[in-house]
């Protein structure tokens, strides 16, 4: 027993630390797991920035260079996408850094001004937690992506932005139900399809016209960018207008829905 046990833990070592692993990720940008101490936010794009080192791994004291540098670098954004939103969360006042110009990651967690109720991974505020990954919120995302179900048929082992719109939608309904003071602020209506847009065109697997749903396991469940999955950034840069279009196609499928 004792010796099966050991096999088992050095075979799981040898798979996480072995040459396959650290290989199919960008030298310098391995996955590491934040620290205790480190600064992360409800957005899982940016805390996986900040697992791969693209941007400081402590998450803190973060200025709009190092998002256009890390997004580009990264996932093929042109550099200025996010500067709005930087922007946004500098005029927001958010930043607790004690400069203007820069944010810890966690600062974008401070309620209905970024982050909102009804996301899919985290809780709402009234729940006391909305930064964290919630894993009993994702179960239920989780199981409307079909993220468990493979099979032979191609469609089985993606998400359609149709499947990701309905999804989304589902969870604000859930949201509403369980939280007394859903916030259905401007923020929250534009975010809640926004953010699916967000992620739908991250991981767009231009091929599939569809995201890998191991993609999109590793990406929220472990801010990992899926390197060992297949992923890679895209040939042609994505930007704000890729993800404007991404976001009337969600919106497009909610319309219908309801
Ligand atoms: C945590 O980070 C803050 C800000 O950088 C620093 O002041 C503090 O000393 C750190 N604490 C530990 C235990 O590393
Ligand atoms: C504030 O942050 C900006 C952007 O990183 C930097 O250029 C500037 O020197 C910082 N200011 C201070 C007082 O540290
Ligand atoms: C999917 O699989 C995970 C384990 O990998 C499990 O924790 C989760 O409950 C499953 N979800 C559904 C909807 O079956
Ligand atoms: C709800 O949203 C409105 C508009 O954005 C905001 O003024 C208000 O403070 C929010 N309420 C709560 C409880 O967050």
């Amino acid at each position: 027993m004792k010796i099966n046990l050991f096999l088992v833990a050095s075979t799981a070592g040898v798979v996480l630390a072995g040459p396959k692993w650290p290989s199919l990720e960008p030298k310098g940008h391995h996955w590491l797991a934040p620290g205790p101490n480190d600064s992360r936010s409800p957005c899982p794009g940016l805390n996986a920035l900040a697992n791969h080192g693209y941007l400081p791994r402590n998450g803190r004291e973060i200025d709009i260079n190092a998002i256009r540098t890390a997004v580009s670098v990264a996932y093929n954004y042109a550099p200025a996408t996010f500067d709005d939103a930087f922007k946004e969360a500098v005029d927001f006042k958010l930043t607790t850094t004690g400069n203007a110009s820069t944010i810890h990651l966690a600062d974008l967690a401070k309620h209905d001004n970024i982050e909102f109720d009804g996301s899919l991974s985290r809780n709402d505020i009234f729940f006391g937690d909305n930064n964290h990954f919630d894993a009993k919120i994702w179960a239920m995302t989780s199981a409307r992506l079909k993220l468990n179900d493979s099979g032979p048929e191609k469609l089985e082992n993606y998400v359609t932005v149709e499947v990701a719109a309905k999804a989304q939608a589902a969870r604000v309904v859930d949201a509403k139900k369980a939280n007394p003071s859903f916030n259905a602020s401007a923020n929250q209506m534009r975010g809640g399809p926004g953010t699916t847009a967000l992620y739908l065109t991250t991981l767009w697997d231009d091929k599939a016209g569809a995201v890998p749903k191991s993609w999109i396991r590793a990406w929220f469940e472990c801010g990992r960018i899926p390197y060992h999955e297949g992923y890679q950034p895209p040939a042609t840069p994505l930007t704000g207008e890729t993800i404007r279009n991404m976001f009337k196609q969600v919106a497009s499928f909610q319309a219908k829905a309801t």
